[in-house]
């Protein structure tokens, strides 16, 4: 049901317009969000200003347009940093190529990437530029780390530019952006709001030597949809993914890890968190002394041995009592046989509160597949969830879990 009345009343975004010929689009975004009762503060790059005017963006959101770092009048009426936090939201739209890698870099040579480097607010950028330069292994780049940072992406759409070529780069449609910027904005008022919380997903790679490594097949999908089930109730998510072909969720800041041993160093320095919720596939065992040459064939046919050592148990490491310990930690148990029975051992065993079992026997299929069917054990006994997908079961766990941190 779509509540009465402006839907951002009393929200304010800080819309930073960077240079590109989608500008343009720019007004039109601040028309939509002035309609639905947002305050609009609106920043212009040096290249923005090439293609709108100050005095159109102030006329739409009727509010001073600030352009400048080294501003007298500016700092005194308001300074950059105070500007950088006036908002609920900052939004990049359109987000140039360059802008987006000087965001990328850390760099903060004009008023826009000093307030982006300054904030302690969502950032949400609204790329476009032309099919090259969007696909140019630099951009892939600079959009990975940001993604990784938790900046938001509203992707831009594929169809003919105004350079003449066709492709990805269009910036996304005003009505596309103002959407994201509501489920964004409406964010805070989720009840993980605020709430850290950490989610371990993937497979683990652990080196038998430089080009060989022991893994499982694991493909992250469950982890990650937890994640950003979680963040999508406003939990402050880091993600430590193992090595997965999958994109990271938005909104969370991701890890990526390749070995158990860097996983657990990873979960350790995410916390204080109130819940952990350990849902990668850990290798149990690593090569104890994995060979720093790749291990040659030989010509008289000797096979190799590895000698196998234990890895880190994370989970029970983030369950052991302590004064760091979160208030709810959550296992996964992939088992092929006896399911129930194995599980409520398993959590016994490792001293989490809830344990996730899941059946990956082939016929069973949970690993690597969409769907995934679970029992959720706790202290209290076992609940059997019907076979759903697997972002079904990250939305029905993360409803669980906020109940459980109300
Ligand atoms: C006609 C014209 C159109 C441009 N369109 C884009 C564009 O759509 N996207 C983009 O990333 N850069 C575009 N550029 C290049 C940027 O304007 C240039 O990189 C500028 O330095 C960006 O400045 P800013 O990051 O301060 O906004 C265009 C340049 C010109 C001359």
């Amino acid at each position: 049901m779509t509540p009465a009345g402006p839907r951002l009343a009393g929200r304010r975004v800080l819309l930073i317009v960077s240079g590109g010929i989608a500008a343009y689009k720019a007004l039109e975004l601040i028309r939509l969000l002035k309609r639905e009762g947002a305050g609009v503060r609106c920043v212009l790059t040096a290249g923005g200003a090439e293609f709108v005017t100050p005095l159109s963006l102030q006329a739409l959101s009727e509010e001073k347009v600030h352009t400048e770092l080294f501003s007298l009048t500016d700092e005194s009426e308001m300074g950059h940093i105070q500007l950088s936090r006036s908002a609920d939201l900052v939004v990049v739209a359109p987000a140039s190529a360059d802008i987006l890698a000087r965001m990328a870099a850390g760099l903060a040579g004009d008023l826009a990437t000093t307030l982006l480097l300054a904030t302690d607010k969502p950032v949400l950028v609204a790329p476009a530029m032309n099919v090259r330069m969007w696909t140019h292994a630099a951009t892939l780049a600079n959009m990975a780390t940001l993604k990784a940072r938790g900046v938001a992406v509203v992707e831009p759409e594929e169809g003919a530019m105004a350079c003449g070529e066709w492709g990805p780069g269009r910036l996304a449609e005003p009505p596309a952006i103002l959407a994201r910027i509501e489920a964004m904005l409406n964010h805070a008022a989720r009840p993980l709001a605020g709430r850290p919380v950490l989610v371990t997903s993937g497979p683990t790679h652990e080196p038998i030597d430089p080009v060989r490594y022991i893994a499982n097949r694991s493909s992250g999908r469950q982890g990650h949809a937890i994640a950003a089930a979680l963040a999508e109730l406003g939990a402050r998510v880091t993600l430590v993914s193992g090595p997965v072909s999958i994109p990271d969720p938005p909104l969370v800041r991701v890890v990526h890890i390749e070995t158990a041993e860097q996983m657990l160093a990873a979960c350790r320095a995410a916390l204080p968190v109130e819940a952990a919720v350990c849902v990668a596939a850990v290798a149990d065992w690593r090569v104890e002394a994995p060979s720093a040459a790749k291990i040659k064939k030989t010509g008289g046919g000797e096979t190799p041995s590895l000698v196998l050592a234990a890895n880190p148990d994370i989970l029970a490491t983030l369950s052991a009592d302590g004064p760091g310990r979160p208030r709810l930690v959550v296992g996964f148990a992939a088992e092929t046989d006896d399911l129930i029975a194995h599980a409520t051992e398993k959590r016994r065993r490792k001293g989490c509160d809830w344990l996730v079992a899941n059946d990956v026997s082939a016929a069973g299929g949970a690993m690597g597949g969409e769907e995934n069917e679970v029992h959720l054990i706790t202290a209290e006994g076992s609940e059997d969830w019907p076979r759903m997908a697997k972002v079904a079961v990250a939305e029905r766990l993360a409803a669980r879990i906020a109940e459980a941190l109300a």
